[in-house]
């Protein structure tokens, strides 16, 4: 597969056109942002982690018959992956109170919910990623009903076997952040990445945070938590 010119490169991946019109290269960066890009910093070894972590995941849920973008991993940052149309949507599934949730509803975090919830932010960054519900999603034509009944159905799947997996390497999976793409054909699959960026992890014993919040929140001990989470993971998988 022939890497050509690239096509976009956002906060944390560049993407590159290929030779063939229906796959891309994604390379990922050590970059990291945070609060809309407003916070920025390296995390060493956080592309290499989120690469092999990102593949690994969705090849396991592709068996649990959940599509994705997925295709080949090419070396330790770049992976081939399915051209995708994204659909503007960033689907969050939590399963304990934390992070935005805590804050806009005034709770702790920590608190464990009798079943998951879903949201949607509205994937544009001038308007800092807002908050949407899927009745304003239609009305701006941003996915069908159909597509975004799908798109439910699939991130509630991702969330049982996530669960399930990380718990068996001894960690909680906290909540997580979910995109989902278009083939040309129309079909939806699961496209970006599932990695400590886009999920929160915490140790199940002690509650130590295992992802970016440790970036977020300056708390030391970035590269380590990743490093960490990866090892559990290569020992479990
Ligand atoms: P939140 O509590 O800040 O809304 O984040 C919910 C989850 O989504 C958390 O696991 C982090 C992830 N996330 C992203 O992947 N990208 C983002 O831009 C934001 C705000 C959150
Ligand atoms: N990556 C996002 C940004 O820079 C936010 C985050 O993950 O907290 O805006």
């Amino acid at each position: 597969m022939e890497k050509l010119e690239q096509l976009y490169e956002g906060k944390a991946k560049k993407v590159f056109r290929t030779s063939d019109p229906e796959k891309l290269i994604v390379s990922y960066k050590d970059d990291a942002t945070a609060f809309n890009g407003l916070k920025k910093g390296t995390i060493a070894g956080k592309g290499v982690i989120n690469n092999k972590m990102s593949n690994l995941l969705m090849q396991m849920l592709e068996k649990a018959g959940v599509p994705t973008h997925f295709v080949e991993e090419l070396n330790d940052r770049e992976t081939v992956v399915k051209r995708v149309s994204i659909v503007p949507l960033e689907v969050i599934i939590r399963n304990i109170s934390a992070g935005s949730f805590a804050k806009r509803y005034g709770v702790k975090e920590g608190i464990v919910f009798d079943s998951p919830t879903i949201e949607f932010s509205y994937k544009n960054d001038e308007l800092g990623d807002p908050l949407i519900n899927a009745y304003h999603a239609l009305a701006l034509k941003l996915a069908t009903e159909e597509e975004i009944e799908t798109i439910k159905r699939y991130a509630f799947k991702v969330n049982e076997e996530l669960k399930r997996f990380w718990l068996s390497c001894g960690v909680t999976l906290v909540d997580f952040k979910l995109e989902f793409g278009r083939l040309s054909d129309g079909t939806i699959v699961l496209a970006d990445e599932i990695s400590p960026d886009t999920c929160r992890l915490w140790d199940v014993k002690t509650g130590e945070k295992l992802d970016k919040d440790r970036f977020r929140r300056d708390l030391g001990g970035v590269e380590d938590a990743y490093k960490e989470v990866m090892n559990r993971l290569m020992n479990n998988i």
